[in-house]
């Protein structure tokens, strides 16, 4: 054993093999709104990432899945172990996961109602994780990406700098009708590849 072995205990020549497992990352669909554009975003985000060749699990996680009281409210007696549940489903959901992508409509220049409850309810199970995001609204949903950053930074999570922003005029007919433009896949890469890395670094120091 080398002089370096002996400081760090092991052999300076044996080779380290490193055995890295998937990375988990949930899409979760900002918005529970009827005739919600969110989910046809989320389904584009969910194929553009499962087509890359990364050692990554993608899942969508929809908001209207998980029936969230709104955090702290009196909930009728019929309707309480519902709503635990629902909470208890959506920490175990959102815990499981190395990191993010969260699918952000834009409500009055900020995140919408639904999604912001739904992370009311969290705090240990997304901290010192990883999130990307992509918005859609008249500018992108740019305006709710700053709402959104301020939030994860209390959550103490490392959102990335790229994100993916779909006008609601140019990337939608009628404002319905998803078609996105080619020039998102660029930021989509740029987003992924971030969160990617920062989501294997982070999983050293949880
Ligand atoms: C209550 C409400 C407020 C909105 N405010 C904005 C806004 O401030 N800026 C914007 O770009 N779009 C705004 N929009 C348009 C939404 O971004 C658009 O309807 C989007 O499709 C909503 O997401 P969803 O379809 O997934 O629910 C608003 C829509 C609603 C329902």
């Amino acid at each position: 054993m080398g002089f370096l072995g002996k400081l760090f205990g092991k052999s300076t020549k044996q080779k380290e093999t490193v055995v890295e497992e998937n990375l988990k990352i949930g899409i979760v669909i900002g918005s529970v709104r009827e005739g919600r554009n969110g989910e046809v975003v989320a389904k584009w985000v969910y194929d553009f990432a499962t087509k890359r060749n990364d050692r990554v699990e993608y899942e969508i996680v929809d908001l209207k899945e998980y029936p969230l009281a709104l955090l702290g409210a009196n909930v009728a007696d019929n309707e309480k172990h519902k709503a635990e549940m629902a909470a208890k489903d959506w920490s175990d959901k959102i815990a499981s996961f190395d990191g993010y992508i969260f699918i952000t409509p834009e409500y009055n220049h900020a995140i919408g109602g639904a999604l912001k409850n739904a992370l009311d309810y969290l705090n240990p199970e997304v901290n010192n994780k990883v999130a990307g995001l992509v918005g859609y609204g008249s500018l992108g949903g740019a305006r709710a990406h700053e709402n959104m950053r301020l939030i994860l930074g209390e959550l103490q999570v490392a959102d990335v700098r790229t994100a993916v922003t779909f006008s609601l005029m140019t990337d939608f007919e009628n404002m319905s009708t998803f078609t996105p433009a080619d020039y998102h896949a660029d930021n989509a890469n740029q987003m992924l590849d971030q969160v990617i890395a920062w989501a294997r670094a982070f999983k050293q120091i949880r």
